[in-house]
């Protein structure tokens, strides 16, 4: 892969890797106004280095709203809309969403709902931002305890997706994204679990080749399907049991992290996948070790399993009050719709606990 590269779709424009904000910059000439979306992390440390590229973006008016996922919501769209109708925006000015996932998320919603309807480019900031919540267009906000309960689907209309951001980044932070790359890796990407098996993600010194890869697969989706009908499914494994895990932690010890949610999903999900498909032993033992490397384990005991397995039932996958997934066929190759039986899950849990690391 020579990098960076671009990549034009029927819809959006791309331009990912090292240098591609330099290279990309002039393709923002094209709108009459541009107005900057920001939270008080990337203004300090994300809106220098944008101005730094892009000298003539200084001009532009800013938009800040406070950083984080609790402020995803309702609240936050209304106070953008505000901010819009003051500075006189129209449909013709560009919203450009410079930040982690809460701003491609609520910045593309506001974008997309304002006025039926001005573009968007999104800037994402962190690692998560770059392989995941930039690209693909769902855009939403939080709504009372459900995440992104309301939003639209709809595509940004350029991603720049410079590693130059990530420089300011916490471990915490790596590590929310690094999971949803190793996801890439088993489910389609078996040449990107070769570049990163046995490695921790601090050892990593080729950012650049693996942010455009598993970017790119990314693409590769969505461009199939892009409204998740079928194997935009797919990117969903791990985070069924992820996700209820994440609540439960979320309620019980008020903080966790996507990144150890999604990889304790994934070795419960890929130990189910074992079990249902010919899945060898020794591949399933390869893909724990490796995340167990890069990630704790929870720390929880069987009592709690029955109330994890409940809180999976609030899931958007669910439907006819059954579990569908999506799973390992074998590393590197995945499917997805496919029903679990709740013991299934609890037993899966129970390897997880128990497993001996
Ligand atoms: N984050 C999963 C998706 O974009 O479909």
């Amino acid at each position: 892969m020579n990098l960076p590269f671009t990549l034009d779709t029927d819809t959006v424009w791309y331009a990912i890797g090292d240098g591609s904000l330099d290279k990309s910059a002039h393709k923002l000439d094209d709108f009459p106004r541009i107005i900057i979306l920001v939270d008080e992390n990337t203004e300090n440390h994300c809106l220098p280095v944008l101005y730094h590229q892009a000298p003539n973006l200084k001009m532009c008016d800013v938009i800040r709203v406070s950083s984080g996922e609790k402020n995803k919501n309702i609240a936050q769209s209304s106070y953008i809309w505000n901010e819009l109708t003051r500075l006189n925006a129209g449909r013709d000015t560009l919203l450009l969403n410079l930040g982690g996932g809460v701003i491609t998320d609520s910045g593309g919603f506001a974008a997309a709902t304002f006025k039926r309807g001005m573009r968007f480019v999104n800037i994402p900031t962190t690692l998560l931002g770059m392989v995941d919540a930039a690209i693909g267009g769902k855009t939403g906000v939080d709504f009372h305890d459900f995440k992104n309960q309301v939003g639209l689907f709809v595509d940004p209309v350029g991603v720049i997706i410079d590693p130059v951001f990530l420089k300011t980044l916490d471990s915490r932070q790596w590590q929310s994204g690094f999971s949803e790359v190793l996801k890439y890796a088993l489910i389609m990407d078996k040449d990107l679990w070769f570049r990163l098996n046995g490695r921790h993600f601090s050892e990593i010194d080729d950012w650049n080749t693996v942010i455009s890869k598993a970017a790119r697969d990314k693409i590769d989706i969505v461009r199939f399907d892009a409204s998740e009908r079928g194997v935009r499914k797919n990117l969903n494994f791990g985070h069924t049991i992820g996700h209820a895990l994440e609540s439960f932690f979320l309620r019980t010890h008020n903080e966790t992290t996507h990144g150890m949610a999604i990889a304790a999903g994934m070795i419960c999900e890929a130990w189910i996948s074992a079990r249902l498909f010919d899945f060898e032993e020794d591949q399933l033992n390869e893909i724990v070790t490796m995340i167990d490397k890069n990630f704790e384990r929870f720390l929880f005991d069987e009592s709690k399993i029955q109330l994890i397995v409940e809180l999976m039932h609030q899931d958007k996958k669910m439907r006819d009050n059954k579990l569908y997934f999506s799973m390992l066929r074998r590393l590197g190759k995945a499917t997805h719709d496919v029903e679990v039986d709740p013991q299934l899950i609890e037993a899966s849990l129970l390897y997880y606990i128990n497993q001996e690391k």
